[in-house]
């Protein structure tokens, strides 16, 4: 008899076309348990990323591929801004009411640096695109949602490695924005037993997807110390030298501490949030709001001068610095205690960061200009 054909769980994925984005698309579109929709404006992510996601998906299907997997390996792209609500409301209309199952919302600007000069932009994009998505979300009876936050909601922290329980004291725009939207999150989630919601709090992500065909494509020069590192080996940013931000921290060598993981974890790690929610899991207890936050993190610490050495080993490359003052909104030490997401996800990230460091060079290398200019 014909296999009933069950229907996909439609997710909407914002910032689909991003660096974390296109890399978790790849991931839930693999399973083939989700039919996923990107919303992107394109401020930060390449018109090409999710037809090179598409074409790795094709990639790995079975030489007998049926047309129906081969069309599975299409991505349904919107080009449109989250502090537009009518388009936002455009793409739900399409499915209508109950259309579209859940959201995993990763739109957002996200430098610290350039969040402290720009305040307002960072508000509005991070904080009233939060606002206009739940609203719209409402609207269409769509009640489930996996949020991008960051470690910057920790500040500097009390302890570390970092629980999910300790307070949340941002100390830039950008770590604020991510704070008001957990809590806007939050607070919807205790008003209405209807909506689930994971938030998942992102360490450090680097790297790329092992096959060199997609991975990060920042607009210019980068603000992150790897994708820079690997700008500068293809020297695609004139190699004249890396500024180390201050080396008189308290820190073994002086320099910042992170905690790297692969975003190919990083991706799992949605799918497993998704996952939660999908199978109405455990992770929310009975009493409270169906809210929960998690880490997403080796719990390694890694330095700056150990991230240069790193991609020294993997590029072969000499990469000269300078030691320059401290960065504004940088802190010392961010070491995820990864446990919680280990123990109620079922997710742990094992990717060492050599893998990091060889997947990215991997990827830059066989693509000097990432996806090319745009
Ligand atoms: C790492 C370390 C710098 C560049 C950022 C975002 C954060 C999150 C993850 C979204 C720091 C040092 C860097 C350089 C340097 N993104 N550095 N010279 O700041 O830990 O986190 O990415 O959620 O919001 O801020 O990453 O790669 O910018 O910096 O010395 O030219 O490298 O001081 O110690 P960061 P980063």
């Amino acid at each position: 008899q014909v296999a009933e054909i069950v229907p996909l769980r439609k997710v909407l994925v914002t910032g689909g076309a991003g660096y974390i984005g296109s890399h978790v698309i790849y991931t839930l579109q693999k399973t083939r348990r989700y039919k996923v929709i990107s919303l992107d404006n394109g401020y930060n992510s390449h018109p090409d990323a999710l037809s090179r996601v598409s074409a790795l998906l094709r990639s790995e299907l079975p030489a007998d591929a049926s047309e129906h997997d081969i069309e599975s390996t299409e991505i349904e792209t919107h080009n449109s801004d989250l502090t537009r609500r009518d388009e936002i409301r455009a793409v739900f209309e399409k499915y209508g009411k109950g259309g579209i199952w859940g959201v995993v919302h990763l739109a957002a600007h996200k430098a610290v640096g350039e969040s402290v000069e720009i305040p307002l932009t960072y508000y509005e994009n991070n904080v009233a695109g939060t606002l206009f998505l739940l609203q719209t979300m409402k609207e269409y009876e769509c009640t489930r949602i996996i949020y991008s936050s960051s470690a910057t909601v920790y500040g500097t922290p009390p302890t570390i490695p970092i629980p999910e329980t300790t307070r949340l004291e941002a100390d830039s725009p950008y770590g604020n924005t991510k704070v008001m939207s957990e809590t806007i999150i939050h607070d919807l989630c205790c008003a209405d037993s209807k909506w689930s919601a994971i938030s998942l709090r992102y360490f450090n992500p680097a790297g790329a997807h092992p096959s060199g065909q997609i991975g990060e494509h920042p607009k210019g020069r980068p603000e992150n110390l790897l994708p820079l590192l690997a700008h500068m080996g293809v020297g695609r940013v004139d190699a004249a030298t890396l500024q180390v931000f201050g080396n008189d921290y308290p820190t073994p060598d002086g320099t910042c501490v992170r905690d790297y993981l692969h975003i190919i974890d990083l991706a799992e790690g949605h799918l497993s949030a998704l996952e939660a929610l999908n199978q109405d899991s455990k992770v929310f207890d009975t009493s409270g709001a169906r809210f929960k936050a998690y880490n997403l993190g080796l719990g390694r610490g890694v330095s700056v001068f150990e991230i240069i050495a790193a991609m020294h080993k993997a590029t072969g490359v000499e990469f000269k610095y300078e030691i320059v003052g401290r960065r504004r909104g940088d802190v010392p030490k961010l070491i995820a205690d990864p446990t919680l997401a280990e123990n109620e996800l079922g997710f742990k990230a094992t990717q060492e960061l050599s893998v990091m460091c060889r997947d990215l060079w991997n990827f830059q290398s066989k693509n000097p200009d990432g996806y090319g200019e745009f």
